[in-house]
């Protein structure tokens, strides 16, 4: 069979025309993002099995595939581009990155080991690198990109295990918080720790991990016979954005020689504003930092990363080596990733950073930021001003936490209440908030990330939630 003759062979012409006709779709379909519900999923089960289907022995023509995901596929499911997506974390998803994606995709180069592209390598130690500056860290750090805050969560558990515990290690004890993101927990349970290995310690008033039960967790610990050796701190929780202190933390792991890591996925970022940079003080004492390009940088779905300050022991805890492979660089200043990562083949994740950051530079990230900080403490003084609404938690980052009260409602009739108000906020699909349960107290949680919420998105979300105060008022 001649190239001509294979239809997965496309020629650079051939390559064009999919592209023109994907872009044909994808442009309308960012244009009207604003105007699409920002979350409909009615009906997504019959959609889903209306699906399934045998494998296909012969393709179908484009227009039907693009209709099939354009036309039903997408419009059914949660808007997380939009603006109006406040829930979870969000972030949006820059579509130069997506650009950058199709162009690593097309070029396919390997970046797992240093040899095989030496300056695409480079291109992503130099994002690693620069991550790094933003927590402070100093030269002989190091770090990779993951898929994610999960996979970056298990490398630092990982790391922290092999440099502080022997082989065999099952007495080693994880502290965290009641607020810590539940990835942590998952992480040292593939990290092959039982379920009683990870201690969770309570939070005080504003979600911050408590010091001095910490402190006696630590100790009681230690004369029971466990070995204590990691602390997980948050710099900004999932459910309220808490940031807990960092230098405090620092201090007791110092004391009680532990590896201190921080859960810095969705907070991490805000590093490069003041007001952030002053919250998440003592993050450049920790041994290890997640920080997630797709929460705060605004990248689409599928970039994490972990950060850590003294390089030598991720790699130590990360290199297997085999007879098969190419030679592995000794130089400290030239990384084989496959050496300080889980991964051997992986996808050149290094250019959807660099390349944005390289046509914008970072100024344009740090000041979205800030945007975000200012349009939470916004949102936090519209909600005290209706009658009725309660602030759980104040806007530490870009999170406000808030529940409807009630005198006279027992908190299981109160919690309903919520769960009815949060489902008439969101019924006019111009926003998408979700919420969370906070000390028993179903709370609803506004998280503005996404590079696309500005403050006509913010005004009609407290119009949506007014509006829905005054139905339940009723
Ligand atoms: C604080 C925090 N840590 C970790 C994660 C997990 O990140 P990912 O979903 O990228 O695996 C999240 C996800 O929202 C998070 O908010």
């Amino acid at each position: 069979m001649s190239a001509a003759e294979s239809p997965l062979e496309l020629t650079g012409e051939q390559l064009r025309a999919l592209v023109d006709a994907a872009m044909d779709r994808i442009a309308p379909h960012i244009d009207s993002l604003p105007q699409q519900p920002a979350a409909d999923v009615a009906g997504g089960a019959e959609l889903a099995r209306s699906l399934a289907e045998p494998l296909p022995l012969r393709g179908c023509s484009l227009n039907e595939v693009f209709d099939l995901v354009f036309d039903r596929l997408v419009p059914k499911s949660f808007n997380t581009a939009g603006p109006g997506y406040l829930a979870y974390i969000p972030g949006g998803g820059i579509p130069h990155a997506a650009v950058a994606d199709m162009i690593a995709d097309a070029v396919n180069r390997y970046v797992g080991v240093w040899v095989a592209a030496p300056g695409l390598a480079q291109l992503e130690s130099n994002v690693v690198r620069w991550f790094c500056e933003i927590v402070g860290y100093g030269a002989n750090s190091a770090g990779f990109l993951t898929s994610g805050g999960s996979l970056a969560n298990f490398s630092a558990v990982v790391a922290a295990r092999r440099t502080l515990l022997p082989d065999d290690f099952l007495t080693g004890t994880i502290y965290v918080s009641d607020q810590v993101h539940h990835s942590v927990q998952k992480a040292a349970m593939l990290a092959g720790f039982p379920t009683e290995a990870v201690r969770v310690v309570g939070s005080d008033g504003l979600f911050r991990i408590r010091l001095d039960e910490l402190e006696r967790c630590i100790g009681e610990d230690r004369l029971a016979g466990r070995a204590p050796f990691l602390i997980v701190g948050s710099a900004g929780t999932t459910n309220t954005g808490a940031v807990d202190d960092l230098a405090g933390l620092a201090d007791l792991a110092e004391h009680h020689g532990m590896w201190f890591h921080v859960d810095g996925a969705y907070g991490g970022f805000f590093l490069l504003t003041d007001r952030g940079r002053a919250a998440m003080r003592g993050i450049e004492r920790s041994d290890s930092v997640v920080l997630d390009p797709h929460k705060g940088m605004f990248l689409p779905y599928g970039t994490g990363s972990l950060l850590v300050r003294e390089g030598a022991a991720l790699r130590r805890s990360h290199t297997v080596n085999a007879d098969y492979m190419p030679p592995m660089q000794d130089e400290e200043d030239l990384v084989d990733f496959c050496q300080v990562s889980p991964e051997l083949s992986r996808p050149f994740r290094g250019l959807a950073v660099w390349l944005p950051l390289k046509l914008l530079g970072i100024e344009p990230f740090a000041r979205g930021l800030d945007e975000k900080l200012d349009l939470a403490l916004w949102a936090s003084e519209q909600l005290k001003s209706i009658d009725g609404i309660e602030i759980v938690a104040e806007p530490q980052l870009s999170i406000v936490a808030f529940r409807l009260s009630c005198p006279g409602l027992c908190s299981d009739a109160l919690n309903d209440l919520n769960r009815d108000f949060l489902a008439r906020i969101n019924s006019r699909q111009r926003v998408y908030l979700t919420g969370t349960m906070l000390a028993d107290r179903f709370t609803i949680r506004i998280c503005v990330l996404s590079f696309r919420t500005h403050m006509d998105r913010m005004e009609l979300c407290i119009e949506d939630i007014r509006r829905a105060v005054r139905e339940l008022r009723r």
